[in-house]
């Protein structure tokens, strides 16, 4: 089957209190929006956007996201029909189209596929029981829970009212039966818009079984508010640790876990509060994730330790290593097997090897430190001259004096010392010691006559 979704996305969001499009808004880092074409993409459907408020600020944020993706632009909001309408060149007779809503971003592919899967006979839609169904289509479903019709709050009877099942906003439907329903749907209502619910009435009529099928209410949540915006923050982030406890990972408390990526993990993982997991992350076995850590597509491997309040970003850890606390692994850092980085120590396009330390107060930028290194506190490798960066490096077995400048481009090589505070300009070869800082001067009882 040929899917090919319609996202409604042209609303002006006025209750968001925002200068940008509603469905540029954001939960879990990424756009409604984006999130809504993610489900669509792993549908391998196309997917046509209707554009209208911001829609310049839309086109831009979609320049930036790949897979099969057309807009069109709805000059007036004349209703929810009106912008199917508005994207119907853009398919074509042998595809089934979904219709879904940009801000309504948490639908889940389960509940897409069960409804494509109930499109067979021509017309499926999704709907949801809520307690208090104010404010949305009411499904009326005949005996045998075929829909007949949905009413709008607007244009309900007081029996109408009553019933709970109310329409979620989609659907799923052949597009010659949509196209031909399209052209009976009139503006003939309380609100005088072009309702797309009339079509269930109007398909209905022409004897096609419209099969509802229901979601659960959080996945069919929508954003109007910055209020309904934390709810499905809120949502999100419990959906999502709840992911790592089905995977095995020990939480100190889910309200305090934030994924906004995908995890993958071994066994005996654990993750400590207020810890936020970005991007693409993977944790072998054992991995134990202090309070407050932010990651963000790193990799971490067996029975290793990141120590609270550390920042790490693109990056690399072997297994039994020791991060932080405090500290900050940054692109292209790669910390072996064994290797500690300690407390206010920065590394970026690094290497620690084995067994390799660098345990405070350290930046190391474009270094490769080879196997049980020490890298005394405060060393810094000057990597930056103001036009170009320059390569450290340094070889295994070695050890780096407190406070040594590391002057790149250089080389220090195997088994080498560096006498604390040292500045090292040249390339100091491996056995050797070098020391680069002022000899100390003692004047005896230089301090009696001053007083
Ligand atoms: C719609 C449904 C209602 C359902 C509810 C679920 C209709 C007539 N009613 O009501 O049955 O319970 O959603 O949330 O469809 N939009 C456009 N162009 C337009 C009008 C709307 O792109 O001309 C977009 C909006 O940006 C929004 C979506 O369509 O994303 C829904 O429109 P909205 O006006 O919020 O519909 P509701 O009145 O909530
Ligand atoms: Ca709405």
């Amino acid at each position: 089957m040929k899917i090919h979704t319609i996202i409604l996305a042209a609303g002006a969001g006025s209750r968001m209190k925002s200068n940008k499009a509603k469905v540029l808004q954001t939960i879990g880092g990424m756009s409604m929006l984006q999130r809504v074409l993610r489900t669509t993409a792993n549908l391998h459907s196309k997917s046509t956007v209707v554009l209208g408020h911001d829609k310049d600020g839309v086109l831009k944020h979609l320049q930036n996201i790949e897979g099969d993706v057309s807009t069109v632009i709805q000059t007036n909001q004349l209703g929810t029909a009106d912008a199917v309408k508005s994207a119907m060149s853009h398919t074509s007779k042998d595809e089934t189209v979904l219709v879904l809503y940009g801000d309504v971003p948490l639908v889940s592919e389960d509940s897409l596929r069960e409804l494509i899967k109930k499109s067979k006979d021509g017309f499926s839609i999704l709907t949801t029981s809520l307690d208090n169904p104010f404010g949305y289509g009411r499904v009326v479903t005949n005996a045998d829970n075929i829909a007949q019709a949905i009413v709008e709050e607007k244009d309900a009877t007081a029996d109408i009212k009553l019933i709970k099942e109310i329409f979620t906003g989609i659907l799923c439907i052949n597009q010659e039966l949509l196209e031909a329903g399209l052209q009976e749907v009139t503006n003939d209502n309380a609100a005088q818009e072009f309702y797309l619910t009339d079509l269930v009435k109007i398909i209905s009529a022409k004897g096609i079984n419209i099969i509802p099928v229901t979601a659960n209410n959080d996945e069919v949540r929508g954003a109007n508010s910055k209020s309904e915006l934390e709810a499905l923050e809120s949502i999100l982030r419990n959906m999502n640790a709840q992911d790592l406890l089905d995977k095995g990972i020990t939480l100190a408390d889910k309200s305090r876990t934030d994924v906004r990526g995908s995890v993958d993990a071994g066994n005996d993982c654990s993750i400590d509060i207020n810890v936020i997991l970005e991007g693409n992350i993977k944790l072998g076995n054992g991995v134990s994730i202090g309070a407050n850590n932010y990651l963000k597509d790193v990799v971490i491997g067996d029975n290793t330790t990141i120590e609270p309040f550390s920042h790490l970003c693109n990056a690399k850890v072997g297994s039994q290593c020791s991060i932080g606390p405090y500290a900050r692994l940054r692109e292209g850092s790669v910390i072996e097997d064994g290797a500690k980085v300690g407390n206010f120590v920065e590394t970026k396009k690094t290497t620690l090897g084995k067994g390799a330390k660098a345990n405070h107060f350290t930046y190391l930028g474009d270094a490769e430190v080879g196997e049980n290194t020490n890298i005394g506190a405060g060393t810094i490798t000057c990597n930056y001259d103001g036009t170009n960066k320059h390569q450290t490096t340094i070889g295994s077995d070695s050890f780096i004096g407190t406070n040594s400048s590391l002057v790149a481009p250089v080389e220090i090589g195997n088994n080498a010392y560096v006498g604390a505070g040292s500045v090292i300009t040249k390339d100091v070869p491996d056995n050797a010691l070098a020391v680069g800082r002022g000899k100390q001067v003692i004047k005896e009882d230089w301090s009696k006559d001053k007083k």
